[in-house]
């Protein structure tokens, strides 16, 4: 009674199931059906931004912007969107796991900067793609975005309602932050990432967590009446994005570590059982600050904002896609991801690769 790879949902999900619960899927040992990543793609546009470009439209220096965020430089769409840039990252994704986009029953899209309400961001990828058999959907967490279409798609596959999920985080930041200001637009980059996830009788070690304050919205916030034209540097400032730069600071230092040893405790792991802690690309010293308070070194913390910048959304499947594409990630190494942003929103989950 082996979970069939590639196999729709529809065709098994009979077999499997138990009275109680008819459409879950169950393990051979009888446990409920987790899944398990199979496969990863990224895409970033071709246009970079230097912070030394910066320093010629705002007030601030290459010196003071790496010190301060670890950030060197950042792609920016031209033409793409969120919905172009989604696509290839999946199509990368898809082709690295083997899966043909119409075995994929569910697309879960992490984006807070889409250029259209509707139709949603993840449909458009679904038409992009082919992925003729999937639902679509969006979801709105900011920076917690791709930590949170991961925990949703492996809802659904232990409820049994899907067994190949197409996960994505994408954004294009630019389009949201003010050119004009120094404090956020040297932070933020454009990107997209995506992951595959399958329902796998041998995939173990799943926990999970998420929390909200919405008392502290305002302390990150972009106003909904941005439009295309937010690049022209006469648009109005209050529809751009708006950070207590430092609140946001200290509360990623205190929630993030909280996070992961909730998650850890769950599963009664240690951090020396984690190989790897993949946490939102947001600033190096928030990393940095964030390994120390576990006690641990900076090696199992990878990142790449230096090359990116804050992508929200994208940041942990852009680091996925590197890790799994350089032969880092091995088969059976335990993996924590942690995200935090705008909400405010923050979580963490173990998994074993
Ligand atoms: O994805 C989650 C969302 N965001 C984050 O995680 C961001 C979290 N916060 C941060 O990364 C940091 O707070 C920033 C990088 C945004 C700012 O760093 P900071 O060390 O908190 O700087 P600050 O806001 O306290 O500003 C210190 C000084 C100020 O000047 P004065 O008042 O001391 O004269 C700022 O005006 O640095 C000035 N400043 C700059 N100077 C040069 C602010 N931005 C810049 C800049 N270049 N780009």
């Amino acid at each position: 009674m082996k979970i069939t790879r590639n196999r729709r949902v529809s065709e098994t999900a009979g077999r499997q199931s138990r009275s109680k619960f008819p459409n879950a899927l169950y393990s051979e040992a009888g446990n409920k059906m987790i899944g398990r990543i199979c496969g990863t793609g990224s895409f970033v546009p071709e246009k970079t931004v230097s912070n030394d470009d910066l320093a010629k439209i705002v007030d601030t220096s290459d010196e003071w912007i790496r010190e301060r965020t670890g950030v060197a430089r950042r792609h920016i769409a031209e033409q793409d969107t969120v919905v172009t840039m989604g696509a290839e990252a999946s199509r990368r994704a898809l082709e690295n796991a083997g899966i043909s986009p119409e075995d994929v029953d569910m697309i879960l899209m992490a984006t807070s900067s889409s250029n259209v309400i509707f139709p949603s961001a993840a449909c458009s990828v679904q038409r992009e793609i082919g992925a003729v058999h999937a639902g679509g959907l969006d979801v709105s967490a900011a920076c917690t975005g791709f930590l949170s279409v991961y925990q949703i798609g492996q809802a659904y596959i232990q409820a049994g309602m899907a067994q190949t999920v197409l996960l994505i985080g994408a954004e294009s930041l630019s389009r949201l932050v003010n050119w004009k200001d120094r404090s956020t637009c040297i932070l933020f980059g454009d990107g997209a990432g995506a992951a595959v996830l399958q329902a796998d009788e041998s995939a173990s070690c799943l926990q999970t967590v998420f929390h909200s304050d919405g008392r502290k919205g305002w302390t990150l916030t972009c106003d909904s009446r941005h439009k295309d034209g937010a690049k022209d540097l006469s648009g109005d400032p209050s529809t751009f994005i708006q950070m207590d730069g430092k609140e946001v600071f200290k509360f990623a230092l205190t929630k993030v570590p909280e996070a992961v040893r909730e998650v850890l405790e769950k599963t009664e792991l240690s951090t020396d059982d984690i190989s790897w802690f993949l946490l939102h690309q947001a600033n190096i010293r928030i990393i940095e600050g964030v390994a120390k308070r576990l006690r641990l070194g900076m090696d199992r913390f990878p990142s790449n904002m230096e090359e990116y910048g804050n992508t929200s959304a994208a940041s942990i499947p852009i680091l996925l896609d590197e890790m799994n594409r350089s032969g880092r990630l091995e088969r059976g190494q335990k993996v924590v991801m942690s995200g935090f942003g705008a909400g405010l929103t923050w979580g963490a989950c173990v998994f074993e690769w």
